[in-house]
């Protein structure tokens, strides 16, 4: 049984399933709400029952007086819903409202993803971190004051951290003063999050990943995100490059092994004597696989032009616009 919750002052609701807390069906749904210990010791979830009933997983482990819990406060990290609820906690933001803000954040360099693809890894200076969800991105700013915008690699962790996949060649300005910062140990700005290309389990399609090039940053975060949810939705990732050298990442063929509801096709955008596998134009090979979109659900992200040739080849195959997820159709 599902309950729902309302919350105050926000007026916010929020759907929680049997034997969930509070807290647990917050960040399924990807609301921020505050936490900390998470086992009902430290209060940061703290709020006020309003109306209706909680129990407790552990009610001897709850940090709260008698008085306390006759005033209806109440620690949502491990309160179950016994009843729907209407509850007031502070700080508690709504998707897709995440505020966009200007953060510090020290930068790491990870490693050499490709001869052309960096890995980093960046953290939060202060205590307070940018709030995004999987598929959004941000504008990382260099020393330089350039600014140049990034899909977050990663879905939203527990340690806060961002990742980024960047592109990089010598001539690059932009991010041969990233390294220099890198080096030389600098804070960067994070602005964002941007962007409403969001994982939506709510539609009940089976989902097709369009990538071009570097676009396979925002598909690894919102896949990530489908893990987390545990979502079990058919996942089939296409992701189209030009030279071989350009999949720049195994973790496709990893997750096809691994999860069965994940299939991995790889496309080079020209023939290859020393390809076997598909080439072509990315729809032309994703409507081999289907030659009818109107069941399905696309999330598309690389070169406008590739993504928007890509939409309305397979809207005229039956593709629903509301079923169309891309950053390049906002442009
Ligand atoms: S998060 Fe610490 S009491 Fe709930």
């Amino acid at each position: 049984m599902t309950n729902v919750v309302h919350i105050k002052p926000g007026n916010f609701t929020l759907y929680v399933d049997e034997g969930e807390s509070v807290l647990d069906a917050a960040l399924r749904q990807e609301f921020i709400f505050p936490y900390s210990c998470q086992s009902a010791v430290c209060g940061t979830c703290g709020g006020t029952i309003l109306q209706g009933q909680v129990e407790y997983y552990d009610p001897e482990a709850v940090e709260l007086t008698e008085e306390e819990e006759e005033e209806g406060i109440a620690l949502f990290c491990s309160a179950m819903p016994k009843s729907d609820l209407i509850i007031q906690v502070d700080g508690v933001i709504a998707p897709p409202n995440l505020p966009t803000v200007s953060l510090p954040y020290h930068i790491k360099y990870q490693q050499d993803l490709s001869s052309k693809m960096l890995q980093l890894m960046l953290y939060p200076e202060g205590n307070d971190h940018i709030h995004y969800r999987a598929g959004q991105y941000i504008y990382l700013h260099n020393s330089k004051g350039q600014k140049q915008a990034y899909s977050v690699t990663n879905a939203p962790s527990s340690d806060c951290h961002i990742e980024l996949h960047v592109r990089h060649t010598q001539d690059n300005e932009f991010t041969n003063t990233l390294l220099a910062d890198i080096a030389a140990n600098e804070v960067v700005t994070i602005e964002g999050p941007c962007g409403l290309t969001l994982f939506r389990p709510k539609a009940k399609r089976p989902i097709l990943m369009i990538a071009g090039g570097s676009g396979f940053t925002q598909m690894k975060s919102l896949f990530e995100q489908s893990i987390n949810i545990h979502n079990e939705l058919p996942i089939h990732l296409f992701w189209v490059v030009r030279e071989k050298d350009d999949f720049y990442s195994e973790l496709p063929e990893l997750w096809q092994q691994q999860y069965e509801h994940f299939q991995f096709t790889p496309v080079l955008s020209r023939e290859h004597d020393s390809w076997e596998g598909a080439s072509g134009r990315i729809y032309e090979v994703a409507h081999q696989h289907y030659p009818d979109f109107s069941n399905h659900q696309v999330y598309a992200s690389g070169p406008g032009e590739m993504v928007k040739a890509t939409l309305e080849h397979m809207q005229q195959h039956g593709l629903h616009q509301q079923f169309m997820y891309a950053d390049a159709l906002e442009e």
